[in-house]
């Protein structure tokens, strides 16, 4: 069964149709980046999945479970099995790390604080930021804070993860590193995940499948292993995709060559 499963997912606000008939499924256990450029609906697309936002229409299935219509304490449920990884690494500026990583734990997990504890110190190994509980996210640079978040979503074990341009803003070697990790905790904790990004070079790194994402449409999916994939109607880079959407494709959107 897939993890996630979209069909003809449509999320409108007043005077504006952000999200036009989405559909797409993500196999257990795989990475899928959705690609595409500031504005043209990837953070809406994350809102809908995690229950943030509420779709005009259309299913999203997690785990087989349609999500669509579900009352808010029944989303709070499958909302526990997800990991959102925010683009601003969204931590309590109040609370240290210790508070920040276990705060869901308290709240959510039935669990005694020796445990707590345990998981905390794990899941910051995990993420290569051990000894830095009792720090607050003031003293954490960009790249910390995201690790920090990372930890934090991954103490509640989720089987899916939600990551909204999570290399945005660091340096490139940070970035990296924060890719290498997101590839790591995909094998280690045996999450599906869901990347959005306009990070290009990013995605062609760690993503299974690439979605492109042009103006509220998902207009073509892409293996980053092939420069080209057989099953799409068209290829999304070419000539013929812009000639038949009659779109602009940015120069800078070209697959690259394997690194
Ligand atoms: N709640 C909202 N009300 C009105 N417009 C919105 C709302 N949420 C998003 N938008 C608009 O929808 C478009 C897509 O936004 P977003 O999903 O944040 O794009 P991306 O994450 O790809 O940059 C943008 O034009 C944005 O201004
Ligand atoms: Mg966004």
């Amino acid at each position: 069964m897939d993890a996630l499963a979209i069909r003809n997912l449509t999320y409108e606000v007043p005077e504006k149709k952000i999200l036009k008939n989405i559909n797409m499924s993500v196999p257990a256990g795989a990475l899928m980046a959705i690609m595409g450029q500031s504005g043209c609906g990837k953070t809406s697309l994350l809102k809908c999945i995690a229950g943030l936002a509420r779709p005009s229409s259309g299913q999203i299935e997690i785990d087989g479970t349609d999500i669509v219509g579900l009352s808010e304490s029944e989303i709070d449920q499958i909302r526990l099995k997800m990991g959102l990884v925010f683009q601003y690494a969204a931590l309590f500026d109040s609370l240290n790390v210790y508070d920040n990583v276990s705060f869901g734990l308290k709240h959510h997990k039935q669990i005694d604080k020796k445990s707590v504890a345990n998981i905390v110190a794990e899941r910051l190994e995990d993420v290569g930021m051990s000894g830095t509980e009792k720090l607050f996210p003031s003293q954490l640079s960009g790249g910390m804070q995201k690790r920090v978040g990372l930890a934090r979503a991954l103490a509640m074990e989720p089987s899916l993860l939600l990551y909204d341009e999570p290399t945005s803003g660091l340096d490139p070697v940070i970035a990296r590193n924060i890719d290498d990790l997101i590839v790591e905790t995909k094998g280690r904790h045996k999450v599906t995940s869901i990347i959005v990004s306009h990070d290009i070079r990013s995605i062609f790194r760690i993503a299974d499948f690439i979605g492109m994402m042009v103006d509220g449409e998902l207009i073509a999916f892409l293996n980053p292993r092939k420069r080209r994939c057989r099953s799409l109607p068209f290829d999304p880079w070419g000539r013929e995709t812009r000639k038949l959407r009659k779109i602009p494709i940015p120069t800078a959107w070209r697959p690259l060559p394997a690194s």
